[in-house]
Formats: C-alpha cells, structure tokens, sequence
C-alpha cells in the first residue's frame, strides 16, 4: 500500500531520497498541483466581487473549497475562515479576540507550544496589560494535566497545541476544554500538526477554535484555516481590515460582514484553498486505519533505533499511546545541526534546532535544540532504516 501512497507524489521517486521533515511540511501529491494549476489557467479572478465568467468560476470553486474543508472538520461552512496559514490563523483568533482581555485577566498557553501559538499571546499581554500563565509539561514532553489547576475564573483564553511539533504528544484536547469551559474562558486549539493525521472535529474535542495549515495537510503553501465555533464568531470583531470583510462603509465607520468573510480580508488564497480541497479529497481516499498502525510500528522502530544507538536521547513520549510519527532526539556530544547536516549529505533530510518552541527547548534543558524526524502516510521502512544508518554513521564522525 505505502508505495500506490508514494506513487502520488512524484518526488518521492528521486533514488536515494528520503524525507523525513514531513512536520515542517509535508509533500504534495503531483494531483494537487495539477488542480492549482488547473484553477490558474481557467478560473483565475478575485472571489466575491465580480460578475463575469471567470469571476462566477472562481466563486463557486472558492465556496465548494470551504465546503471541503468543513467536511474535513465535520464543520458548517460559515465556521472556516481561509487564511494565509496556521500563523496568521492563531494570529486572527487572538486579535479577534483581543478586546475581551485587560488588567486582572489570564491567558494560559501551554509550554508545548509553536512559537505561532504563543507569541500572539505574549504579544497581546504586553499590549492589553493581561497576564500570561504558561501550563506545564511532563519531562517527557506532553502536557502535565496537573499545570491545568492555573485555569481559574480570571482566565479568558486557554491556547493549547493538539499535538507538540517537537515531541509529537497527543494533547488531551477534551481533558482542557472541560476545564477551559468551567472557568469560562475559550479555547484556541493548534491543529498544524494534527490535521495531517486524518479528519478532526474540533466541535467535538470541545475546541472553540481550531487552527491548521495547508502545507502541512499535503496540500499548497500560502493558506491555512481557522475554524471558529459559529456562535463564537458570530460575537467577535474582525480581526484584520481590508476588502471582502466589510457590510457598508461611510466616512466615520463600517459594518462588518458576516462570518466568516468578517474574517477575511482582502485577496483570499483561492487557488490555494482550491488546492488544499484537492489535498482533503486525496487524504480522504486513504485507509487511515492502516495507514495509523504503518505509522506506528515505523514509529515503534525509529524509537528503538534511535534509544540503541549511543548517546541517543529521545525527547518526548518513549511509548506509543498518543503519540504521532514525530520523533525527535539529542545525541550527547553533536549538534543538532551538525547532525542535520551530515543526514542531509546522505539524502535524509530531517530538521534540527529549536524548531519554534523556545520556551518548551528551554524548561527540558536542549540548549541547543533537538533533531526532528517526522513522519507522513508516505513514509516507509526505507526511509526510517536510512535515517537510522545515517544518525549511527553521524555519530561514528562526530563523537
Ligand atoms: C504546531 C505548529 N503550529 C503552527 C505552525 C505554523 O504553521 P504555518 O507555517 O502554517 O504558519 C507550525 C509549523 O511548523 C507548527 O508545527
């Protein structure tokens, strides 16, 4: 199965290739690019404000977009937002929902988190003079249930990763929501790396929002989504201002659109979310089950490998219960770039450094970062063995 996968994404064809940095972006099959392209050459116009025939194509392929992504996310249509990107995603959903918070507020965010989940926040604290509270996280990389004790009734917002772009744990997104929604504050969930693994359904998971982007989701670079539960959006203000996002506008004001135009101002990325629907449609196709389990015992390997090698430290969960294919590692005495660099020299391209999470490389320790390898629906056995050989002869140089 893994090579009718492979066969999709025709770079994965080049001999002696093996990626292995699919959680900074995953590969796109040949399908989706054709699609982009397609829209380009037949359907290339501004959405929402035209009449001619383009103008009508690009509307309709446009809105049958937002409807694919809202089947992805088991979501109405009027809850997706595109955006340029998982970033400017969190970004809109903290300025949206800036005017709620002040002096005597908290906003907790997680120690797990990407740097596009906590800054917005650490930014908006100096600004709105709230207080910033970080959660906690076991020493193995996943977020310590015990930390969620500093949600109380002064905390407005709770911004959580569904899973760590470093260690690759599962957050348990239901466990925070109770607890976010107890003490009355909403929740921003970070989606980037969990999307890539199969349908979500942040309404379920008890997300008030749910932010993802498309590159990581097999499909285009430039487009993310922010999904926001309906009566959510409904109340908030627009977060950025432009074109598209307005109702009527006078010398001394404006009304706003509905959600989720409201949201989006300005050019949308409509080839882009054409594609990324493509990307939907191409996951939808796949076993996931088999496709989880492949994963998991590729998961299983790279663990074992990687802990018998000397001075190999795993960063991150060392079992496999919620858990995705990213696996990332120190080894004493070699710097994570170094390490990155000689894999690359052998074709294996993994990511090492701090991979946007200061704050969680500073409270485990990892000065100087970790290397990540990480995995998607088509990697396989070859990939993981080549990694493996490539870290052992890595470690013969360099310590
Ligand atoms: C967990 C997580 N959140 C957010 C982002 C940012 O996504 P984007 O590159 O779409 O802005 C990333 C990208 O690496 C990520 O891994």
């Amino acid at each position: 199965m893994t090579s009718a996968i492979r066969e999709a994404f025709p770079v994965l064809g080049r001999a002696g290739f093996h990626y292995l940095d699919s959680a900074a972006m995953a590969q796109t099959p040949g399908r989706v690019v054709e699609v982009v392209a397609a829209h380009d050459l037949a359907a290339r116009a501004n959405v929402h404000r035209g009449l001619h025939e383009m103008a009508r194509l690009a509307d309709d392929a446009y809105d049958a977009a937002r409807e694919a992504v809202a089947g992805f996310l088991g979501a109405g249509a009027d809850e997706v937002v595109f955006t340029g990107g998982c970033t400017l995603a969190l970004n809109i959903a903290a300025r949206a929902l800036a005017g709620r918070l002040g002096p005597g507020d908290t906003v907790a965010v997680s120690r797990l988190e990407h740097h596009s989940s906590c800054l917005p926040w650490l930014a908006l604290a100096a600004e709105r003079g709230f207080e910033l509270r970080w959660l906690a996280v076991t020493a193995d990389g996943r977020l310590d249930p015990a930390g969620l004790s500093v949600i109380d009734r002064r905390c407005k917002v709770v911004a959580v990763t569904h899973a760590s772009n470093v260690t690759g744990a599962v957050t348990d997104i239901p466990l925070v929501a109770g607890v976010a929604h107890a003490a009355g504050a909403v929740l921003v969930v970070d989606g980037a790396q969990m999307a890539p693994h199969g349908k979500v359904d942040p309404r379920a998971l008890g997300a008030d929002f749910y932010a993802f982007s498309g590159h990581k989701t097999y499909g285009p670079t430039g487009v993310g989504v922010l999904w926001g539960r309906r009566e959510v959006l409904a109340e908030l203000p627009p977060a950025l201002f432009g074109g598209g996002m307005v109702g009527e506008v006078s010398d001394t004001g404006f009304t706003w659109a509905e959600p989720p135009r409201r949201f989006e101002a300005g050019t949308p990325p409509v080839a882009q979310a054409v594609g990324l629907a493509a990307a939907l449609d191409w996951m939808a196709g796949l076993d996931w089950p088999a496709v989880r389990a492949r994963l998991a015992l590729l998961t299983r390997r790279m663990l074992d490998g990687l802990t018998a090698l000397p001075g190999v430290g795993i960063v991150g969960p060392g079992e496999m219960e919620a858990r995705l294919p990213v696996v990332s590692f120190t080894v004493a005495g070699c710097h994570p770039h170094d390490l990155s660099h000689l894999l690359a020299g052998r074709g294996v391209a993994v990511r090492g450094g701090h991979h946007c999470a200061q704050p969680l490389m500073r409270v485990l320790g990892l000065d100087e970062g970790c290397v990540r390898a990480s995995l998607a629906a088509y990697s396989d056995a070859a990939d993981v063995e080549a990694l493996l050989d490539g870290v052992a002869a890595a470690i013969a140089v360099l310590r």
